[in-house]
């Protein structure tokens, strides 16, 4: 471990398009821990982020509201701060992407790169909405995939057959903002020639911190073709201009980890710290913690982006998986999408760090909340084990020493034994184990109890010797609140008050507090109790049945009757459910129609459900579809799904129906 090291430390900005939620708050509280424990051991650490203002939804959104994308962003800016000083996220400063700052330094890069040969132009035809007047990004394009024919597919990749393509492969596109068939028209636009990096990107992948999986995934990128990177974006856009081009902006992408940047220097310029660090490695050492889907951004066009540009690159790059609520995708539908300002209406925003660490390591793997879990962890291990150690001491300490600690422990050998785990804990911290350095701190809290048990200070006459054991007790206690302190700085001070103490760090847990007065003990965390929990989930599902705050994109394209007479409904039940190898998006399911046997019904629909949880389930198959070839087998039928806020929900014929009766 590199100590007394400057470190600059990130986090993925976030879009200020909606509110912070707690996917997002995966990543914030993570990287607020890594930071938090850097200061705590003594190194000099500043946290930066902002908002990342740009780009098309957002322009959209705020014509939706009808406010300008300026009053949009900073009405979104301050609730995000607002959430994230909630959570103790404690940015040393906290930016956004449109600002005059970035605008300056985004040119500056550009016209870095194009000076040295980085940057090409091409003209491209892109699918252009003529009813609302603009270039239509992939998103908001759907259509029939050009590889499998289903229907109603993105622009960029049919979530039917998993194939990839160019918007204008797709078969009859119409736009989603107008309803309109698009027309193709051609433009010229900046790439920023990122083959040209390759060699530097193998060998940086090499020599960069990384986790295996992330370099694993690089080495696969940079196996198959790098594509150059189209940075230019058509107005009407919300971002900044390109240098010497009338209606042309910069890609949202390519501003926003300038932003990085950007918001560092305004800190920097004002707080006199770490001047230079993005331009010399030995100025210190720059980390970003990134989300999984992101990677590709940070790790390929990121480095090189600014290389070219004569800038050094970040040290490392620390990503982390996605989070899952009671096993299941975050969505609106499911009730399962959860905002922090709704969290907060429940429960404290320290159980929600402690269970985060308790779940997190330094792979990529998905993190699931799951509420008994999360009930029982704070219950039983945090409230029950530690909190009662301090209460229970105190209350001695009280009762028979007027809450004065005693000169001596009454085991000092036991507790420096007990001083032992510190070192690796730390190193588990260092190395964003979180969830081994918790389950640590947890079994050293199980040691402080035992001992408490084993001393029974509650049977003993020697009022000194009950001092000496509470006053032990009471800085074990004080150790683990010390250790625990990135989790929950909260908790920290609060105790500080207790004791009589401030501005604790970490090397203090390992000097004991004694002969000294502290205060009575009052209640530092309730209980979570269970009808709270419950009342979240129910406003979950309140907010979902509120349809205002649900985009349904109009793609109401009526049909005639007689179309729809021509579908065969027909109730099946799945029998079977299986995924395929190879295939990301579909899973092979047996429908069994009663009468009419069984069929073999591909559905694109693995990203929302696992397959175990669909056997059984009673659907509605559409039953005369002409069968269809795939890439894995023959489809002979269609389960119907359904759009539901971004999620697909298989719909449940859920009655009396008998399998393969005809629905009226
Ligand atoms: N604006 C981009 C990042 C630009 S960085 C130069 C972006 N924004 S985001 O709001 O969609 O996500 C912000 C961060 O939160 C990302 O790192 C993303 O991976 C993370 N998460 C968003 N949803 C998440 C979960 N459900 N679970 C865990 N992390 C999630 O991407
Ligand atoms: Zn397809």
């Amino acid at each position: 471990m590199k100590t007394n090291n400057k470190i600059l430390v990130t986090s993925a900005l976030p879009y200020a398009n909606g509110p912070i939620h707690l996917g997002h708050l995966v990543e914030y509280i993570q990287t607020d821990i890594w930071v938090r424990f850097n200061k705590t051991i003594g190194n000099d650490v500043v946290y930066i982020c902002a908002d990342d203002a740009h780009g098309t939804p957002i322009m959209l959104k705020a014509k939706e509201q009808g406010i300008s994308p300026e009053e949009l962003i900073e009405k979104t800016k301050n609730n995000h701060e607002a959430d994230f000083k909630k959570f103790f996220i404690n940015f040393d400063h906290y930016s956004s992407t449109n600002s005059k700052k970035n605008e300056e330094l985004c040119k500056k890069i550009f016209i870095k790169l194009k000076e040295s040969g980085h940057i090409s132009q091409k003209i491209i035809s892109q699918f252009y909405d003529d009813k609302e007047n603009i270039f239509l990004p992939d998103r908001y394009i759907k259509g029939i995939c050009p590889k499998c024919k289903a229907e109603d597919q993105y622009g960029d990749s049919c979530e039917s057959c998993g194939a990839t393509y160019s918007p204008t492969e797709l078969i009859n596109p119409v736009s989603i903002l107008s309803n309109t068939k698009p027309m193709t028209k051609d433009t010229n636009h900046y790439f920023f020639n990122l083959k040209s990096f390759k060699d530097y990107l193998i060998k940086w992948t090499k020599e960069h911190d990384l986790q295996a999986t992330i370099r694993n995934k690089l080495n696969e990128w940079l196996n198959d073709n790098l594509n150059d990177w189209d940075i230019t974006r058509d107005a009407p856009y919300f971002g900044f201009k390109i240098p010497n081009e009338e209606d042309k902006y910069f890609y949202v992408w390519m501003d926003a980890p300038i932003g990085y940047i950007a918001a560092f220097e305004e800190y920097s310029e004002k707080n006199n710290r770490f001047e230079g660090i993005w331009n010399n490695e030995d100025k210190g050492q720059i980390y970003h913690f990134i989300g999984k889907d992101i990677a590709y951004f940070h790790s390929l066009f990121w480095p090189s982006i600014l290389n070219g540009a004569g800038y050094r690159t970040p040290n490392g790059i620390f990503c982390h998986g996605f989070l899952t609520v009671d096993g299941k995708k975050m969505s609106k539908s499911r009730g399962t999408f959860i905002k922090a300002s709704d969290y907060l209406n429940y429960l404290d925003p320290e159980f929600l760090r402690y269970y985060f660490a308790s779940r997190l390591n330094d792979s990529i793997e998905d993190i699931d909340l799951n509420f008994d879990d999360l009930t029982k962890k704070i219950n039983s291990d945090l409230v029950g084990k530690l909190i009662n150690l301090a209460s229970r001491c105190s209350a001695f300490l009280e009762k028979n020493s007027k809450l004065m600690l005693s000169k001596e422990l009454e085991d000092k050998e036991k507790f420096l034994s007990f001083l032992n785990n510190i070192e690796e804990i730390k190193n588990l911290y260092y190395q964003r184990k979180y969830s081994s350095a918790i389950n640590k701190i947890m079994l050293m809290t199980d040691t402080a109890n035992q001992y408490i048990n084993e001393k029974k200070p509650w049977s003993l006459d020697d009022l000194d010797k009950v001092q000496e054991i509470s006053t032990q007790g009471l800085n074990y206690f004080r150790t683990l609140v010390i250790l625990l302190s990135p989790v929950m700085p909260d908790l920290l001070e609060k105790v500080e008050n207790m004791l009589n103490e401030e501005n604790l760090v970490w090397n203090d847990s390992l000097s004991p507090i004694l002969n000294k007065k502290i205060k009575k003990f009052t209640t530092l965390k309730n209980r979570i109790q269970k009808e709270d929990v419950e009342k979240l989930k129910e406003g979950l599902m309140k907010n979902n049945n509120n349809k205002q705050d649900m985009k349904v994109p109009n793609m109401s394209n009526e049909i005639e009757y007689d179309d729809f007479a021509k579908v065969n409904l027909r109730v099946g039940e799945i029998v079977s459910a299986e995924n395929i190898e190879g295939a990301d998006k579909l899973l092979k399911l047996t429908v069994n129609l009663g009468t009419l046997g069984d069929k073999e019904i591909f559905a694109g629909i693995k990203k929302f459900y696992n397959s175990e949880d669909l056997i059984g389930l009673k659907t509605l198959v559409v039953e005369n579809l002409k069968p269809k070839k795939m890439k894995f087998g023959t489809s002979s039928g269609m389960v119907l799904a359904a759009d539901s806020d971004g999620d697909i929900i298989v719909i449940e014929a859920n009655n009396k129906i008998k399998n393969g009766s005809k629905v009226k």
